[in-house]
C-alpha cells in the first residue's frame, strides 16, 4: 500500500536543467521511482552522458536537448517527447543560473538571463505540457523555488526576484490548474553543495557563515531532496496544491 503512494511506474517526467545539480538528482529519483525520465540542457553532451548514465543503470532515462527560455525550441520539443506516445506526466522546472553583483553594479543583461531561466522558462515549459495534461485530466507540476523565495541576500537581487516570482507562479498555476486535477506545487532548497553553490562553498568567510546560520550546521546534500520531489511527483500528493516545501536544514525557520 505504501509503495503505491510513491510509485512513478507508467509515468513520464521532464525535468528541466537537470543534467547536473539538484536538477539530475531529481530526475535520478524520479526514474528510480519507475518514471520514464527526461534530462534536459542545452548542452547536448552533457545530456547525452548524464541520460547514458542512468541508463546503465537500468533506469528509463532519455535526453531532451532544448533553450527552456525559447518558446519555439520548448514548443517543438514537447511536441517531439508526445510524438514519442510519451505525454508529460510530470513537469520539474528546474532550470536556473546565478549571476551575482550588487543590483547597482549588475549588468541589466544578468538581470534579464537570470529572471529569463529562472522564471519565465518555467512558465513557457508549463505552457506547453498543460493542455494534455487537461486532456487527460491529471498531472504533476513541481517548480524548484529557493530559500530565495523568500529571504534575500546582498548579490542575488536578480536570483531572489525570479524565484520570489516562481512562488506566486506556483500559486497562480495551482489557482488555474488544481480545478483538472493537475497539482501544482513547490519545492525550495536552501544551501546544498553543487556546481552553482561552489563559489560560496569554497569562500571560508561565507562557508562558515551558511553553516552557522543553518541550524542544522552543514550544507544540504542532493540526495536530500530526491524523497521530496517523489512525494510532491505521485498520488501521495494528490490534494496538496500551491504549497512550497522549503528543505533548508531549518533556516528560514531562525533568526
Ligand atoms: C547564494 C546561493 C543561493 C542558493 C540557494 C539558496 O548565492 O546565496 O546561490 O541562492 O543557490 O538557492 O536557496
Amino acid at each position: 500500500m505504501i509503495n503505491r503512494w510513491f510509485s512513478l511506474e507508467g509515468k513520464v517526467a521532464l525535468v528541466t536543467g537537470s543534467y547536473r545539480g539538484l536538477g539530475y538528482s531529481i530526475a535520478e529519483a524520479l526514474a528510480m521511482a519507475g518514471a520514464r525520465t527526461y534530462i534536459n540542457g542545452r548542452d547536448a553532451a552533457g545530456v547525452d552522458q548524464s541520460a547514458s548514465g542512468l541508463r546503465d543503470r537500468g533506469l528509463d532515462v532519455r535526453g531532451a536537448v532544448f533553450d527552456v527560455t525559447d518558446e519555439e525550441s520548448v514548443d517543438a520539443a514537447i511536441r517531439e517527447i508526445e510524438e514519442s506516445a510519451d505525454s508529460v506526466d510530470i513537469l520539474v522546472n528546474n532550470a536556473g543560473i546565478q549571476r551575482r553583483s550588487l543590483l547597482v553594479d549588475m549588468p541589466v543583461a544578468d538581470f534579464d538571463a537570470v529572471v529569463r531561466t529562472n522564471l519565465y522558462s518555467a512558465f513557457i515549459v508549463a505552457k506547453a505540457v498543460v493542455p494534455a495534461m487537461q486532456a487527460r485530466r491529471g498531472g504533476k507540476i513541481i517548480n524548484i523555488c529557493s530559500l530565495m523565495s523568500y529571504l534575500a541576500r546582498r548579490t542575488t537581487g536578480n536570483y531572489a526576484a525570479a524565484k520570489g516570482g516562481l512562488e506566486m507562479l506556483t500559486k497562480s498555476m495551482a489557482a488555474e490548474w488544481a480545478g483538472d486535477d493537475i497539482q501544482v506545487n513547490g519545492i525550495a532548497p536552501g544551501y546544498f553543495a553543487t556546481e552553482m553553490t561552489r563559489p560560496l562553498a569554497d569562500d571560508a568567510v561565507l562557508n562558515e557563515w551558511i553553516c552557522g546560520r543553518t541550524p542544522a550546521g552543514r550544507w544540504g546534500r542532493p540526495e536530500e531532496l530526491q524523497a521530496t520531489a517523489v512525494f510532491l511527483a505521485s498520488t501521495a500528493s494528490s490534494f496538496i496544491n500551491g504549497q512550497v516545501v522549503i528543505v533548508d536544514g531549518g533556516l528560514s525557520a531562525v533568526i
